[in-house]
């Protein structure tokens, strides 16, 4: 692969031109962009157009789990491509056969039926109207610091900065405390705490009238990005058994937490709990085509043997995205990709925490597998964040926004994560040699986080 890639067609300079001029950024002010202009990608390396290289610590939104364009997937889209690319979504088809049969081999316990569509966002929203359906009931609740989605549904549950421009939201949508240790909304501390953290949970369903009202309670098994947050070991069985006892449907978002992301195929498997409802995306083909699926356990889908399941995209069910997570699930197993990323994600907690040691702002680093987190702050006593997740123009330029930069100038791309955690979330396939080149650039930049700490 020759390193100089934009030989012909548009410059960088022009892509950059037409993309600030005719097309709206997600997720930004739109004035004063200067986007990172992407040419091509392979494994853990992503290559601007003169091809210069980035290591990628990101996995892009935490979706490349197999690394960048997998030859397998690649073949298995253009052999589909040039079959049968889609057809309508009630249709059969050999790899939507295939897959649903697969995912329901590797997902936990009894979950069995899949929904697909074409993202996490899509797929929350079908496991939202199947568990308000299916229950009868209207309310859900979701943790604050959560994030299920953009539309209306998925954003009425998630609850962190970008919910505020679609306020007043979906009714009947709560939002509870989180189970976040080192800022524990309890002032307690893990093990004395007594799990205040879950109890909670009931003490919310109860208030919120019990078995009669709630039909829901949703949340990633680690907080995505809201922060890399892992709960304690009790949390997921004790909001389980809650779940049970008030005829509750636990839906488990694991769009980022899938997929040998957290060193397990799925997150909650590190702590044996099965959700009623999964939702899956991003890992689920490692990115190659648009792709959610809302996995469902046999007691729901049940519940739509008589009644009509009253729900569906146009593209539910793509063949091209079937085919693609086909591929990238017999990846992942051919690879032992989800053995490896446990291991290498042993290696990785090492590292950190003796970044941990060495740099006064780093406050906690914590994380399963290749799903790590590292929380900067101010001052170890007090806590302060180093920096605020508002999205309001002028985006203060903090030590962290500015360790970003440094770091992304000597080849290593890191996402911003929540507030104030920088994500460390690479692709499974990750080598030691490429971590410990991410690491060192870390490391020496992580000075400029240290300048702004106050003893
Ligand atoms: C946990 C979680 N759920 C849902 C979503 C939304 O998925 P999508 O952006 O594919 O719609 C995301 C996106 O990052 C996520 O992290």
């Amino acid at each position: 692969m020759s390193d100089k890639v934009q030989k012909e067609g548009l410059d960088a300079e022009a892509i950059r031109k037409y993309e600030t001029e005719y097309v709206l950024t997600p997720w930004t002010a739109q004035k004063g962009l200067n986007p990172f202009v992407a040419a091509k990608a392979k494994g853990c390396w992503v290559y601007n157009p003169e091809g210069k290289k980035y290591l990628d610590f990101t996995s892009q939104f935490v979706f490349t789990n197999l690394g960048h364009c997998d030859d397998r997937v690649n073949a298995a889209i253009a052999k589909q491509a040039a079959l049968l690319p889609s057809v309508n979504s009630q249709w059969a088809t050999e790899p939507k056969a295939r897959l649903g049969k697969l995912l329901a081999e590797v997902t936990p316990g009894d979950l069995k039926k899949s929904f697909f569509s074409t993202g996490g966002t899509e797929a929350n929203e079908g496991a939202l109207k199947i568990a308000r359906w299916a229950t009868g009931k209207q309310k859900v609740l979701s943790r604050w610091r959560s994030y299920h989605g953009s539309t209306m549904g998925a954003m009425a549950v998630s609850a962190d900065y970008r919910n505020w421009c679609a306020e007043p939201s979906v009714p009947n949508a709560l939002h509870i405390l989180p189970p976040y240790c080192y800022r524990c909304h309890f002032g307690a501390t893990y093990p004395a705490c007594d799990i205040q953290c879950a109890k909670h949970v009931e003490d919310v369903i109860r208030l919120e009238g019990g078995a009669r009202r709630v039909a829901a309670v949703i949340g990633e098994p680690i907080f995505g990005a809201g922060g890399v947050i892992v709960p304690p070991d009790e949390y997921w069985p004790m909001v389980r058994a809650i779940c049970d006892k008030y005829e509750v449907v636990l839906i488990a978002d694991e769009v980022m937490t899938a997929f040998g992301r957290t060193g397990k195929w799925f997150g909650m498997d590190n702590w044996g709990v099965v959700p009623d409802i999964m939702t899956l995306a991003k890992g689920i083909n490692s990115g190659s085509v648009p792709l959610g699926a809302t996995v469902v356990r046999p007691w729901l889908a049940e519940k739509f043997e008589t009644q009509p399941y009253l729900h569906g995209h146009t593209y539910s069910g793509h063949a091209l995205a079937m085919a693609a997570a086909v591929a990238a699930i017999e990846a992942y197993q051919q690879d032992k990709l989800i053995e490896k990323a446990a291991k290498t994600g042993e290696y990785l907690m090492k590292k950190l925490h003796e970044l941990q040691e060495k740099h006064p702002c780093v406050g906690e680093v914590r994380g399963k597998g290749l799903f790590c987190g590292v929380e900067i702050v101010k001052n170890r006593q007090t806590k302060e964040p180093i920096h605020e997740a508002l999205m309001e123009p002028p985006r203060p330029a903090t030590s962290k926004m500015k360790f970003l930069g440094k770091c992304m100038e000597e080849g290593v791309y890191i996402m911003a994560g929540g507030a104030s955690v920088i994500m460390i979330c690479p692709p499974l396939a990750i080598t030691t040699e490429e971590l410990d080149f991410g690491l060192d650039v870390i490391d020496r930049n992580l000075a400029i986080c240290d300048a702004d700490y106050q003893k």
